[in-house]
């Protein structure tokens, strides 16, 4: 038998042109030398059911998963994991003895991303220390929310513009997260520890985030997870206010690394060259993610 069959994995989505994974999972590919691919796949919602199963007899190892099919695909799993389960959402997908997995890596990808960060800045800071204001409730918002929670954060006071899509959230954790009102989002911000974006608001071509950080605390930390533009409104706000900022970037290489360990063994690095890769679309063209200050 020849064990070094080439390993094929890819990502399912519709539209998937857009999508930066084949870049990332063909960087690692290439960069730990070994024999696989990885394509996107578009699938319409209608045609997968069919078309899922059909690609496992294929061969593929497995997938990454994303809209509008991160809900769907979990009624097409032979078993789904907590952490999935928990968020609501499936993320990727591999086999485990002939049974097909599903998984959720958001999560891991923007507390991996954070805590990077918060290790760079070489300062004290614990997230644990107070509230954490989370702006939207959406999907990303689960996977966030789900993130703080478990390392500790001591309260989440979440926000969205739809109040009962928050109120939804906050009634599987009713004691940890506080829902306030979209137009309190700019008073909540006092004594808070933590801010996070997670709406589709400062994302190119979409609406402005409106929000003053004046009552920010000095000490709180401002986290973006739209990384079109690299450098949103709100951390261009949050650095004038001489606030630490993360930008959302790292969540989307963090969260591909356990899902290429599903597939090809291999716990992939982040390195600089794939920053760069996925955000100039070239190596040796653009920032690198921090300047020396432990800001971007
Ligand atoms: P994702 O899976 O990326 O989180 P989503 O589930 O569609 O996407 O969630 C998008 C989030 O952005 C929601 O919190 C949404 O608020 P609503 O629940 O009220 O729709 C938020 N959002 C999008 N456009 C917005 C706008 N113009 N103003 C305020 N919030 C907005």
């Amino acid at each position: 038998m020849n064990t070094r069959e080439a390993i094929r994995a890819g990502v399912i989505g519709h539209p998937i042109a857009h999508s930066k994974s084949p870049l990332i999972h063909n960087h690692w590919i290439k960069r730990y030398g070994l024999s696989g691919s990885y394509e996107a796949i578009d699938i319409a919602p209608d045609d997968l059911s069919k078309k899922l199963p059909q690609l496992f007899d294929e061969g593929y190892a497995g997938f990454n998963v994303t809209i509008p099919h991160k809900e769907a695909v979990m009624d097409l799993c032979d078993d789904v994991t907590d952490v999935a389960a928990r968020i609501g959402a499936v993320n990727t997908l591999y086999k485990d003895e002939g049974r097909i997995i599903g998984t959720n890596t958001d999560a891991f990808g923007f507390m991996e991303n954070l805590n990077v960060a918060i290790r760079h800045f070489g300062f004290s800071y614990t997230l644990q220390n107070g509230p954490a204001v989370v702006l939207g409730a959406g999907g990303a918002a689960k996977a966030v929310v789900y993130g703080l929670l478990e390392e500790g954060v001591p309260e989440i006071i979440l926000v969205n513009r739809s109040k009962e899509k928050a109120e939804a959230l906050a009634k599987n954790h009713p004691a940890a997260i506080r829902v306030a009102e979209w137009d309190q989002r700019s008073a909540v911000l006092e004594g808070a520890n933590f801010l996070v974006n997670t709406t589709s608001l400062g994302m190119d071509g979409k609406d402005a985030l409106e929000i003053d950080l004046r009552a920010a605390p000095e000490n709180m930390l401002v986290a973006d997870i739209v990384y079109t533009p690299l450098l949103t409104d709100l951390l261009k706000q949050a650095r004038d206010y001489d606030l630490r900022i993360v930008t959302g970037i790292g969540m989307l290489l963090h969260q591909a690394r356990p899902a290429f360990e599903k597939w090809f063994n291999i716990l992939p690095d982040v390195d600089d060259r794939l920053e760069e890769l996925v955000l100039w679309g070239e190596e040796g063209a653009g920032l690198s993610f921090y300047d020396e200050s432990g800001t971007v």
